[in-house]
C-alpha cells in the first residue's frame, strides 16, 4: 500500500496512518535500532501524544511494533495531554530499555493545574513499556525556567563517570539547557545541577529537544529554538558549557527536534523530522498520514569545528537495483541523469576544470515543475530552490560549502517521492519536503549554465522500501 501511495517516502519512517512529529527513544538496544516518535494515530494532525515504534536491525530497514507508549488517561481530541518528546537509555542493572520523556497533562485545558513533568517508562521486552511507581522522576521544573520544561535526554558523562540528563527550557529572554545528574541506579531520581547553557534570545527563549554529546575533545550541543536547529561546539567542565562555534544543524527548512545516539559500533548518530512546525501543511494528509523521520545520520566534526552530518554507510543497503554512472563529463547545457523519486544521486564535480559560474541539479523534474540546486562557483554557496516546485512551502535556502582541499565538490542527494536531502563533502545538510503535482515529475538533470561544468562523476542508484 505504502508503495501506491505517490508521495509516501519509500526508505525512510512514515506512520501507517496519523501524524509524526519528534524521533525519540533512540537506541540500539539488545542489538536493533529503535525509533520512536512523537505520534497521533487518530488524525494526520498533532493531538493526543503516543509514541510510535520501529525497529531496524541495520539502522535503514524497519519493521512496525505496537504504539510504546500512550497518552496518560484521560485523554480527548482535544486534549493536548501526551507524552511528549523523550530518549530512551539501556539501564545497565536491569538490561531494560528505559525511556525517560516529558508527561504534559491537559496543559491547554487546564493551564494551571499541572505543568511538563519528567517520567519514564521501562520495557524487558523492547515492545511493552511500564510507567515507574516513582513518577514523575522531576516534578516541576527549577524556579529559573518559565517558559517550558521538557524533551529530557539523558547521556553518560565521561567527565565524572555518571549519567546526566539535559532538558529543554527557558524564561522570557533566553532558552536554557538545564542539567541533572542521576541519584540512583534506577534512574529514577535526578539531583539538579543547574544550567548548562542559556542564550542571548537570538536562538529563541524556549529551547526544545537538547541533546549533549562528547565529540573528538569537544563537546557538542544541540536544540531547537525559533523553529530552527541550532548546535553550539564548545569545551564542558562537568557543569557547564563554554560554547565557541554556533551553527545550523541543517540548513534547509525541515528537519527540526533532532535526537542523538551512540550505537554499539560507538559513532554519534541523529534522526531528525523531517518536519517543521510552520511549514507542516502536508498534501500527505488527504492519504492519511503526515510526517516522516530522516535517514540515521552520522555527525562529526566539521574541518572549520563546527557539527556536520553524513548518511550512515548502510544507505547503500537499500539499492533496489545497480547504480547507473556518468562517468568523468564536461558538461555545456543540460545532461539527463536519469528518472527516479526514490533514489540516491552522489555527484562529484572537479572545482578546478570547471569554469562555468554555476551549475544546477533539477530534481523531481518534468516540463511542469521541478526543484533546483544550484552552486555558485564564485561564493561557494549551494542554494535549494523550490520556488517551481510542488504544492507546499516555496522557498530558497542557501548555505556555504567549504571548500575541498582536494577541489572535488561532493553531493551526496537522497531523493525519496516528497523529501530530499542533500549532504554536502564538507558537513552541510539541507532537508525539504517537497509534493510534486505530478507523478511525471521524476526527472534528474545537471545543467551548466553559461561555461563547462566538469563532472567527476554522476551516480545514481535506485532504492527501494525501507519496510520488511
Ligand atoms: C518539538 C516539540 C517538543 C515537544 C513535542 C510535542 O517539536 O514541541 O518540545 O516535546 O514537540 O509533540
Amino acid at each position: 500500500l505504502y508503495a501506491l501511495d505517490p508521495i509516501r517516502p519509500q526508505f525512510h519512517y512514515t506512520p501507517y496512518q496519523g501524524w509524526i512529529n519528534d524521533p525519540c527513544g533512540l537506541i540500539q538496544w539488545n542489538g536493533k535500532y529503535h525509533l520512536m516518535s512523537q505520534f497521533n494515530p487518530a488524525a494526520p494532525l498533532w493531538g493526543p501524544m503516543h509514541w510510535s515504534h520501529v525497529q531496524s536491525p541495520d539502522g535503514v530497514h524497519w519493521s512496525e511494533l505496537p504504539v510504546a507508549l500512550y497518552p496518560p488517561y484521560p485523554s480527548n481530541p482535544e486534549d493536548t495531554s501526551g507524552r511528549y518528546t523523550g530518549s530512551a537509555v539501556l539501564n545497565k542493572d536491569t538490561g531494560a530499555l528505559q525511556v525517560i520523556f516529558t508527561d504534559a497533562s491537559e496543559v491547554a485545558l487546564h493551564p494551571n493545574t499541572l505543568p511538563e513533568v519528567v517520567s519514564s517508562a521501562a520495557s524487558s521486552d523492547g515492545i511493552t513499556f511500564n510507567l515507574s511507581p516513582d513518577d514523575p522522576i522531576i516534578a516541576a521544573p527549577p524556579p529559573n525556567s518559565t517558559s517550558g520544561f521538557r524533551d529530557p535526554k539523558v547521556f553518560w558523562d565521561p567527565t565524572d563517570s555518571t549519567w546526566k540528563m539535559v532538558v529543554g527550557s527557558g524564561d522570557p529572554h533566553s532558552g536554557k539547557v538545564q542539567l541533572y545528574q542521576s541519584t540512583s541506579s534506577e534512574l529514577t531520581s535526578w539531583e539538579y545541577i543547574g544550567v548548562l547553557h542559556s542564550g542571548d534570545g537570538s536562538t529563541g527563549t524556549m529551547w526544545e529537544c537538547p541533546n549533549f554529546f562528547p565529540l573528538d575533545d569537544k563537546w557538542a550541543l544541540f536544540y531547537g529554538g525559533n523553529g530552527v536547529g541550532w548546535y553550539e561546539v564548545g569545551s564542558y567542565n562537568g557543569t557547564t558549557f563554554t560554547s565557541e562555534h554556533l551553527g545550523l544543524l541543517d540548513a534547509g527548512p525541515d528537519s527540526y527536534a533532532a535526537q542523538w545516539f551512540v550505537d554499539d559500533a560507538g559513532r554519534n548518530l541523529a534522526v531528525a523530522w523531517m518536519g517543521n512546525w510552520d511549514t507542516s501543511k502536508w498534501p500527505s494528509r488527504v492519504n492519511g498520514w503526515a510526517g516522516a523521520q530522516s535517514i540515521m545520520r552520522e555527525l562529526f566534526l566539521r574541518e572549520d569545528g563546527g557539527l556536520g552530518s553524513r548518511p550512515v554507510s548502510e544507505v547503500a543497503k537499500l539499492a533496489s537495483g545497480p547504480a547507473s554512472s556518468l562517468g568523468r563529463k564536461d558538461v555545456h547545457g543540460t545532461v539527463t541523469v536519469g528518472s527516479s523519486n526514490s533514489a540516491r544521486l552522489q555527484v562529484s564535480v572537479d572545482l578546478a576544470e570547471s569554469n562555468a559560474p554555476a551549475f544546477t541539479i533539477q530534481l523531481f523534474a518534468s516540463s511542469a515543475e521541478s526543484v533546483s540546486l544550484v552552486y555558485t562557483f564564485a561564493n561557494k554557496t549551494l542554494t535549494l530552490d523550490t520556488t517551481q516546485a510542488g504544492q507546499g512551502q516555496g522557498g530558497a535556502w542557501s548555505a556555504s560549502i567549504a571548500k575541498p582541499a582536494n577541489d572535488r565538490l561532493e553531493l551526496d542527494i537522497l531523493i525519496d517521492r516528497s523529501s530530499l536531502e542533500v549532504f554536502a563533502g564538507d558537513g552541510t545538510a539541507m532537508t525539504v519536503t517537497v509534493f510534486p503535482r505530478y507523478q511525471e515529475s521524476k526527472d534528474i538533470k545537471i545543467v551548466s549554465h553559461g561555461g563547462k561544468t566538469v563532472f567527476e562523476d554522476v551516480v545514481l542508484t535506485p532504492l527501494g522500501s525501507a519496510w520488511v
